[in-house]
């Protein structure tokens, strides 16, 4: 083999495994971390200080910076290769507009959606109180803020829906490219599967927002 061709090969290959973990590190532990996140915002159900409990507080300062790695990291190497698809794949929906290459393409622009839904909200919700105030961000302020402060309500539900289905639909394809689903049949389910979590992430996220409105009256 050439000098050229083993670089091309090397250079496919290590391509090709960088984009398995950063598929993989999508689901675990950045997908799973999310949906358990959107369950334990449905707290904002039960009272603030059930809420603050769940979301925003640590049993130990160690914890707190373990988690903080566990998805921070993993998020930062699935966006870094995320920005790397999206400059050099390419939607073909106008010449083949099938719902296959529409979802490809929806999947791309929910991705560039997170992108902005989650540097605003680790940045305001994570970063901005602890710097402030020392602490996580209170119940009574992000309550008060989905009531009365429009763009905030706008931001949330448009970047939750954009995560839902970014989310979703990741999980769908990540279960082809991994040869989970393949034959016809198994294709039919993984869209009902896709649409079936989309739904539950969905109603999660928008009830959680629903319950800090009516919490901000
Ligand atoms: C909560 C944060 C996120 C989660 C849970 C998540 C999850 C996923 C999952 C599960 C997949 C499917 C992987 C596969 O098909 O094997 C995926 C694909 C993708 N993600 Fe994310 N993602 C997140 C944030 C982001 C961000 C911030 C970007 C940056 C632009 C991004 C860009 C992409 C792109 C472009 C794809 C499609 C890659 C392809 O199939 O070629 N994601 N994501």
């Amino acid at each position: 083999m050439s000098n050229a061709a083993e670089s091309a090969t090397a250079t496919t290959s290590s391509s090709f495994l960088r984009g398995r973990v950063a598929s993989l590190l999508a689901i675990a532990p950045l997908g799973v971390w999310t949906c358990n996140h959107l369950w334990n915002n449905l707290s904002a159900f039960q009272s603030a200080d059930a809420w603050e409990k769940s979301v925003t507080e640590y049993a130990h300062p160690l914890a707190q910076m373990f988690t903080g790695i566990l998805v921070l990291v993993p998020l930062m190497l699935h966006t870094v290769w995320g920005m790397g698809r999206l400059f050099t794949s390419r939607s073909n929906v106008s010449s083949y507009p099938m719902w296959e290459n529409v979802k490809y393409l929806v999947q791309r622009l929910s991705a560039i959606g997170v992108l902005f839904f989650l540097g605003a909200h680790i940045f305001k919700a994570m970063i901005e109180p602890r710097l402030k105030t020392g602490h996580g961000e209170r119940f009574v302020d992000i309550a008060w803020h989905m009531r009365h402060h429009p763009p905030t309500l706008v931001v949330y539900i448009l970047g939750t829906l954009a995560v839902a289905y970014h989310l979703a639909n990741g999980i769908a394809t990540f279960a082809m490219s991994w040869g989970l689903v393949a034959s016809k049949a198994s294709l039919r389910k993984s869209e009902w599967l896709n649409w079936t979590a989309f739904a539950i992430l969905l109603a999660m996220s928008w009830g959680s927002i629903y319950a800090m409105w009516v919490a901000g009256a």
